[in-house]
C-alpha cells in the first residue's frame, strides 16, 4: 500500500524534522554544558581542603598582626624583669663564687654584667662572703654608670653629683631614686647568679620602682 502526500502534508513534515532536530541539538548542548559545569567545580572534599588553607592563610597572618598589637600595650620593665641569669665577668665569662672570692677581697665593689646586660655589682661583704643583693650602676637620674668611691664609702655619679650609700639607696640628688637592685643566688654549679627584686625594697620599705 502507498500513500501519496499533499504538498502541504510535505511542508508539514518538513518543519517537524526540523523541529526536531533543532530539539536534539540544545538537548546535546545543554548535556555538554552540564558536563562541563560539572568538571569546574571541584567535589566537597577538594573544596574542604581549599577551605582550610584559606582559614590559614588569612588567620596566621592575622594572628600574629593581633598579638603584635597586643604586646603593644604591654609596658616595658624599668631595670631586672626576666627570668635570672648568671652573672658575668668582663670577659663575658661566668662568674663563680669560689674562683671570684680569692681574687675580690671583702670590701669590694666590682662591675659585672647582670640583668638584660646591665652593668650590675657584686660585692664582697666584711666576713669575705657576697651580699645576697647586687646593685644596678645606672643612675636613676639620666642614666650614667656610677663610680664606687672606697675613700667615702659610697657611690658618686660624675654626671651630676648624685650620692647613694653602700647600699645603693639615694642621699642626695638630682637622682630621684636608689640604684635598682637584683638578688644574688648561687646554682648548684656555683654560679653567680642574678634573679629579678620584686619585692619590697628593704632600703626604703617601697615597693620596687624597677619592677
Ligand atoms: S646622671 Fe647621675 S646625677 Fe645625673
Amino acid at each position: 500500500m502507498s500513500f501519496t502526500l499533499s504538498t502541504s502534508q510535505k511542508l508539514g513534515c518538513t518543519r517537524v524534522a526540523k523541529t526536531t532536530a533543532v530539539a536534539k541539538r540544545q538537548g546535546v548542548s545543554r548535556v555538554v554544558k552540564a558536563a562541563a559545569a560539572s568538571a569546574d567545580v571541584p567535589d566537597m572534599g577538594k573544596r574542604n581542603v581549599m577551605n582550610l588553607l584559606l582559614v590559614g592563610a588569612i588567620g596566621l597572618p592575622a594572628t600574629s598582626l593581633i598579638g603584635g598589637y597586643a604586646y603593644f600595650f604591654v609596658p616595658p620593665s624599668a631595670g631586672g624583669g626576666g627570668a635570672g641569669q648568671p652573672a658575668k665577668d668582663a670577659n663575658g665569662n661566668d662568674i663563680k663564687k669560689a674562683s671570684w672570692l680569692k681574687t675580690h677581697l671583702p670590701g669590694d665593689y666590682s662591675l659585672t654584667q647582670g640583668l638584660k646586660g646591665d652593668a650590675t655589682y657584686l660585692i664582697v661583704k666584711a666576713d669575705g662572703s657576697l651580699t645576697d643583693f647586687g646593685l644596678n650602676a645606672v643612675c636613676t637620674h639620666l642614666g650614667c654608670v656610677v663610680p664606687w668611691n672606697k675613700a667615702e664609702n659610697k657611690f658618686k655619679c660624675p654626671c651630676h653629683g648624685s650620692q647613694y650609700n653602700a647600699d645603693g639607696k639615694v642621699i642626695r640628688g638630682p637622682a630621684p631614686l636608689s640604684l635598682a637592685l637584683a638578688h644574688v643566688v648561687i646554682d648548684g654549679n656555683d654560679t653567680v647568679t642574678f634573679t629579678p627584686w620584686t619585692e619590697q625594697d628593704f632600703r626604703t620599705g617601697l615597693q620596687p620602682w624597677w619592677k
